[in-house]
């Protein structure tokens, strides 16, 4: 049996602080003690109630002025996208074709994608996310490659080879039948290997035939322990181009509710667009968005309306949307977040924001027994934050006077900088000041 102590600043979400009072939603030990054992949380609290209860064989790691809080999930990301960041000038139908398309044709090339998978988890530990909701291509051995990375290194990764058998160079598409081979091996092979999970992925509804998003709500219904996970209503265009398609749909969300794509399981990407009454609908089926701020704003695709999708009940997470989002840290996306809200004249709350990044992504991902935050029994993914990582976020988090302040400053003003250790089930992953 083993076991380690930390002691810093600790800080997780229990509950969604839109819906239950502040000394509920959270727990904040400004001296705190996080006590692990076997990979697993075995108490978080004060530190002067816990360290009593150590045995003396326990070494204490010291860790003052730091924050522990749990791993980052990011609910939303590609990892053929890693070379597409910061691509200049394009919105998305111009972008998927320009940019992204001759991207993802690369992981024809099985060595291609073995090596980006590990740069791709590389950056989601650097940045504290030990947790993600992943887009493949839709070459299976994509999805092979991600996932034989994801186990070696033992991440609770959820991932998908995407499903497109329309609109996209023939390099890059499968056809009904193969989009089902590939997606049913891939679950027999892949889902529940380690921490690993599996997500049924049309790309969206303008890249799949009816007959594709059949299949895919077929498969989706055989297994009732996988996840679908899509783009809906992001772009203006897309949105047109969808009522084209599917001329019978009362919306954009109705199509995928037509083939059985839209249930507690699944996770739309965007939502930007989606109005009241599909937010409600949404709500109702027990689905989740993944609020991409960043993506939004690069891509120009529009201002996601965070309290219209919280007060029609609709989980909501956060993502990176990487390559259309600009960085890979969860801690930026909260500042994202909040510059969208100031856009649309709503302000988010810190703490508010900090469980978008945490339990809500956990939540979306139905992993949320699992990780989420660091209450005992769950598996130990936590990141040690460094407030001092830079002189800036040294002087400004030193005048800060609350913990609504601090964790402010943090998303506007730190990134992976402030990721001074990552840890997966208890074991050191990624350490920024590694030599
Ligand atoms: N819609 C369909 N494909 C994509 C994609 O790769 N990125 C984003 N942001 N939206 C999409
Ligand atoms: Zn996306």
């Amino acid at each position: 049996m083993s076991r380690q102590a930390y002691r810093a600043a600790l800080l997780h979400m229990l509950e969604d602080p839109t819906r239950a009072p502040a000394a509920e939603a959270c727990a904040y030990h400004p001296d705190g003690l996080l006590v692990v054992e076997d990979g697993h949380v075995a108490a978080f609290g004060a530190h002067a109630d816990l360290a009593p209860t150590l045995g003396a064989d326990v070494a204490v790691t010291e860790l003052p002025g730091r924050l522990i809080t749990p791993g980052f999930v990011d609910a939303h990301v590609h990892y053929p996208q890693v070379d597409v960041i910061a691509a200049w000038g394009a919105q998305l139908l111009d972008w998927l074709v320009t940019h992204t398309f001759p991207a993802e044709q690369a992981f024809a090339d099985r060595a291609h994608a073995d090596a980006v998978a590990e740069v791709f988890l590389d950056q989601l530990l650097a940045n504290g996310t030990t947790s993600a909701l992943a887009f493949c291509t839709v070459h299976k051995a994509s999805a092979d490659a991600l996932f034989e990375v994801a186990l070696k290194r033992n991440m609770r990764l959820i991932a998908g080879k995407v499903l497109m058998d329309r609109g996209a160079p023939a390099g890059l598409t499968d056809t009904v039948e193969t989009g089902r081979a590939d997606t049913e091996a891939l679950i027999r092979a892949w889902r529940g290997r380690g921490r690993l999970g599996y997500a049924v992925t049309p790309r969206f509804a303008v890249t799949s035939s009816d007959a594709q998003l059949a299949m895919a709500g077929e498969i989706a219904a055989a297994h009732p322990d996988v996840l679908v996970h899509t783009h809906m209503s992001e772009n203006p265009d897309e949105i047109a181009r969808v009522a084209e398609l599917f001329p019978q749909a009362r919306d954009y969300l109705d199509v995928y509710d037509r083939f059985g794509l839209v249930g507690p399981r699944s996770v739309f990407a965007h939502c930007v667009h989606s109005g009241e009454d599909a937010l409600r609908r949404l709500a109702g089926a027990g689905a989740s968005a993944a609020f991409c701020p960043s993506s939004n704003l690069l891509l120009g695709s529009g201002l996601f309306n965070l309290k219209q999708a919280c007060r029609c009940g609709v989980n909501t997470a956060l993502g990176t949307d990487v390559g259309g989002g600009g960085s890979f840290s969860l801690i930026h996306m909260m500042g994202e977040a909040y510059k969208v809200g100031q856009l649309r004249g709503d302000n988010l709350d810190p703490l508010h924001a900090f469980y978008l990044a945490t339990l809500a992504g956990a939540r979306a991902l139905h992993i949320d027994d699992r990780v989420g935050n660091l209450a005992p029994g769950k598996e130990a993914d936590f990141v040690v934050l460094d407030l001092a990582a830079t002189p800036l976020l040294a002087r400004r988090t030193r005048g800060a006077r609350t913990l609504a302040e601090t964790l402010f400053v943090l998303a506007i003003l730190a990134d992976d900088r402030a990721v001074e250790r990552t840890y997966l089930m208890g074991e050191l992953t990624h350490a920024r000041d590694a030599p």
